[in-house]
C-alpha cells in the first residue's frame, strides 16, 4: 500500500480515488473517504440548527439588553458588535430550517429548558464580572464548540448549505471569542473567578444537562437550581457610564450651533464633529431599550435595528478615533447621557423610535444635515475627518430606510411619524435649568480648554473670538429648533 493511499480511501481502478487528470474530486470540498463516512441525518442536522438558532437569539438578547446599564464604554461597543453578529446569523439558520422542513418549524419553541436557564442566568448576572465571564467564558465557547462539531460531523456535500452557514458564523464567533478571552483576562482576576465558582459550576451543570449547547453530548445530572435568574430578569433602562465619564447632564456646549455658523472656519469645527460622533454612545444605550422592550416583531425588525445599533456604536468610536488622532484626552469632555436617559425613562419604545427617526430625517437636508457635515470635513483637508463623516453620512441613508420600513407604516405615514417623533422629543427636553438649579450640573463650558488642546495639535494660536464661544442647549435643541419655555 502506498502512502497516498490510506486504507480507508476508496479507489477508482487500482490506485487511490482521483478526479479527471488529477482534478480534486467532489469539487475539493472533502476527500472521498470523508464523504463516504461522515454525515448527520436531516433530523439530526435540524435539531442542531434549532439549538444554534435559539442560542444565537438568546445571546443577542443578552448583548443588547446589557448595553444600557453596564457602564464600561469598551464593552458597550463590543456588545453592540457581538449582538449584530448574532442577529445576522439567527436569520441564516432559520432560513436553513425552512428549506428542509415543512411548518411548524419549531423556531419559536425552546429546544431545551436547561439551555434556557443557562442563558437566563447570564442575562441576569448582577455585575460586570459574572456577565463577562458568563458570556465570554461559557456561552460563546459553547457556541464555538457547537459550530466546530457541526462542521466536523455533517456531510459537507449532502448538507452543504448548513455547513456553509456554520463555517461563516464560526469566522465571526472566533473573533467574538478572541475579544472575549481578552476581556475576561483584563477584567477578572483569579480571586474574582474563585468567588464566582459556585455560579460557574451551575453554568457547567446546565450545559451538561443539555448535552452541551448542540445537544450532541451525553446528558449529565446535577442540581440545576437557578441562582441569578431565580427572580426573572428586568431590563434596566437607566444608562450608566464608567468612571472616565463625568458631568453626564452637561449640555453647556451647543455643537450644532457652532458647526452651522458660517463665520466660523472649518478646522476648529473638527472638534465639534468628533464630539458629536463620540456623544453617539447614547444611541446604542437608547436602541437597546427599544429592542429589549419591543416584542413580537418579525426577526427582520430586530436584525435591522441591531445593525443600526452597531452603526451608532461605530459612530461613537469614530469620534474616539478622531480625538485620539489629535492627542486630545476625550475624558475631559462631558459626553452627556441626557438623551438616552430621557428617552428610555420617559417615552414608550414606539415614541423612542419615532424620536430617532425624526432626528435622522432631520439629517437629510443638504444644507444642515450629514452632507453639510461632510462638506465641513472636506474643507478641513483632513483625510481622517473626511472618512469619518463620509461613512457617517452613508450609514444615515440606511437608517432612514430602516425607519421608513418599520416605523412609518406603523404610524400611518411619513408626516404622522415625523409629527409623533417631534412631539415625543419635546417631552424629554426643557430640563436644562432644572438640572442646574438642582445641582446636577453647572453646564460647564468645556470648549475653551479642548479648543486650546486642539490648537496645540494644529500648531496654531487660539482665536480669541472662538475661545469665547458660549452657546448652550438651554433654548436650542440639537436640530436647532427652539425649546418651548
Ligand atoms: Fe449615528
Ligand atoms: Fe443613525
Amino acid at each position: 500500500m502506498t502512502q497516498d493511499h490510506p486504507p480507508n480511501t476508496p479507489k477508482n481502478g487500482t490506485g487511490p480515488y482521483r478526479g479527471y487528470r488529477n482534478l480534486p474530486p467532489l469539487v475539493g470540498l472533502q476527500s472521498m473517504a470523508e464523504a463516504t463516512s461522515t454525515g448527520l441525518t436531516v433530523a439530526e442536522s435540524v435539531s442542531r440548527i434549532l439549538r444554534l438558532h435559539w442560542s444565537l437569539k438568546k445571546l443577542h438578547r443578552i448583548f443588547v439588553a446589557r448595553i444600557t446599564a453596564m457602564p464600561v464604554y469598551e464593552l458597550k461597543m463590543a456588545f453592540s458588535l457581538h449582538s449584530h453578529y448574532c442577529a445576522e446569523h439567527v436569520e441564516e439558520f432559520a432560513k436553513r430550517v425552512r428549506e428542509m422542513r415543512q411548518p411548524p418549524y419549531g423556531l419559536e419553541v425552546s429546544p431545551d429548558a436547561a439551555l434556557d436557564t443557562f442563558f437566563d442566568e447570564i442575562l441576569a448576572a448582577p455585575d460586570i464580572e459574572p456577565l463577562v465571564l458568563g458570556l465570554y467564558g461559557y456561552a460563546v465557547p459553547a457556541l464555538v464548540r457547537a459550530l466546530e462539531r457541526f462542521i466536523a460531523d455533517t456531510n459537507k456535500l449532502f448538507d452543504h448549505p448548513t455547513w456553509r452557514v456554520c463555517r461563516l458564523t464560526l469566522v465571526e464567533m472566533h473573533d467574538v471569542l478572541e475579544y472575549g478571552e481578552a476581556a475576561v483576562k483584563a477584567l477578572i482576576d483569579e480571586k474574582t473567578k474563585a468567588g464566582l465558582r459556585d455560579w460557574t459550576s451551575l453554568l457547567e451543570r446546565l450545559l451538561g444537562a443539555a448535552g452541551d449547547l448542540d445537544g450532541s453530548q451525553p446528558r449529565t445530572e446535577g442540581d440545576l437550581t437557578p441562582i441569578y435568574s431565580a427572580q426573572p430578569y428586568k431590563y434596566d433602562p437607566v444608562p450608566k457610564r464608567d468612571e472616565r465619564f463625568h458631568d453626564l447632564y452637561n449640555m453647556g456646549v451647543n455643537a450644532e450651533a457652532f458647526l452651522l455658523d458660517p463665520d466660523i472656519p472649518s478646522v476648529p469645527k473638527t472638534v465639534m464633529l468628533y464630539f458629536k460622533r463620540m456623544r453617539e454612545i447614547d444611541v446604542p444605550e437608547m436602541m437597546s431599550s427599544i429592542l429589549s422592550e419591543t416584542r413580537g416583531k418579525p426577526w427582520e425588525y430586530y436584525r435591522a435595528m441591531t445593525r443600526q445599533l452597531w452603526d451608532e456604536a461605530r459612530h461613537a468610536m469614530m469620534g474616539e478615533i478622531g480625538f485620539v488622532s489629535m492627542g486630545i484626552d476625550w475624558t475631559k469632555i462631558p459626553l452627556n447621557f441626557t438623551w438616552s436617559l430621557g428617552l428610555n425613562t420617559l417615552l414608550t419604545p414606539l415614541e423612542r423610535h419615532a424620536v430617532l427617526y425624526t432626528i435622522e430625517q432631520g439629517l437629510m437636508p443638504k444644507k444642515t444635515g450629514k452632507e453639510y457635515e461632510w462638506e465641513v470635513a472636506l474643507a478641513t483637508a483632513n483625510r481622517l475627518t473626511e472618512l469619518i463623516q463620509d461613512y457617517d453620512w452613508a450609514d444615515e441613508v440606511l437608517h432612514a430606510r430602516i425607519g421608513r420600513d418599520w416605523l412609518v407604516p406603523e404610524l400611518g405615514g411619513q408626516k404622522e411619524a415625523m409629527a409623533f417623533g417631534d412631539h415625543a422629543w419635546s417631552h424629554v427636553l426643557g430640563d436644562w435649568n432644572k438640572w442646574r438649579e438642582g445641582g446636577i450640573t453647572e453646564h460647564h463650558n468645556w470648549w475653551p480648554e479642548v479648543y486650546r488642546d486642539a490648537c496645540q495639535y494644529w500648531g496654531t494660536e487660539p482665536d480669541p473670538k472662538l475661545l469665547a464661544y458660549d452657546t448652550t442647549y438651554e433654548t436650542t435643541r440639537p436640530d436647532m429648533k427652539q425649546i418651548a419655555g
